[in-house]
């Protein structure tokens, strides 16, 4: 049997993790939340040292739950992998080529054996360059700021719109410009931008886009 693959690349806080969850469900695909990887990755980096990436794939397991709890050596660090330390560290880990050849080929394995959505930020270029459908989703990097401080109130985090703002832009760049599969839209994935879409119309466009293209209803 043949597996469908659809890829979501674009910058932080652009909606790529909450609409590829809801257009996985609507197809009966499999979502795969890549960025949570370089998380998990992450926090183990921090607890462990830095010394410990040259030789990553050898102390890892990481794993999904059934409701995309993210398992790190079988422990739920769902919560842990959002804090600002992991936040703050984890484009200066993922940049790491071990790092990456590690969580790429365990991105496509999944990809062999399922049909899924994936998001990232080299899904469209490295990952899955076959892949059935590229989307590339961006939007301003103020809305994208004013979303992130919706969500770290809704936390309890105090933390401003100014700060969120310098956070999101320094990881854009980081991202845009590491040696290894940079941030970058694949030549053909569909461009879209969310800043002034609610989350129902962009899973709509999607969705709209998977139906034109794939043989998916
Ligand atoms: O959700 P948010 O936009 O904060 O980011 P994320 O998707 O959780 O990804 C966190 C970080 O992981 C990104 O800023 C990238 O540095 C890295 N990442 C990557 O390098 N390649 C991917 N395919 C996914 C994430
Ligand atoms: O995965 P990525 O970092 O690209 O973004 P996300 O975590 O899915 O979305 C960041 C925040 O923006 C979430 O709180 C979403 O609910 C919100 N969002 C929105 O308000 N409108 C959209 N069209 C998309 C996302």
């Amino acid at each position: 049997m043949s597996h469908i693959s659809i890829a979501i690349d674009g910058p932080a806080a652009a909606g790529k993790s909450t609409i590829a969850k809801r257009v996985a469900k609507k197809l009966g695909f499999l979502y795969i939340d890549t960025g949570a990887m370089y998380r998990a990755v992450t926090l183990y980096v921090l607890e462990h040292g830095d010394d410990i990436i040259k030789d990553i794939a050898s102390h890892i397991h990481i794993t999904f739950g059934i409701n995309d709890e993210v398992y790190l050596n079988n422990k739920d660090v769902s919560k842990e992998i959002r804090s600002p330390e992991v936040t703050n560290n984890v484009s200066r880990v993922a940049a790491a080529g071990e790092v990456r050849t590690y969580l790429v080929d365990m991105q496509r394995e999944i990809s062999r054996t399922s049909s899924v959505v994936m998001d990232g930020r080299d899904i469209g270029t490295t990952v899955l360059p076959d892949a059935d459908l590229k989307v590339f989703m961006m939007a301003s990097p103020e809305v994208r700021a004013e979303r992130r401080l919706l969500e770290e109130t809704a936390r309890g985090n105090n933390i401003d719109l100014a700060t969120l703002t310098a956070e999101i832009i320094r990881r854009d760049e980081i991202d845009s410009t590491r040696e290894i599969s940079p941030l970058v839209q694949a030549h053909d994935a569909v461009l879209l931008d969310t800043s002034q879409l609610s989350i129902e119309e962009a899973e709509a466009k999607i969705i709209q886009l998977a139906e034109d293209k794939l043989e998916v209803q």
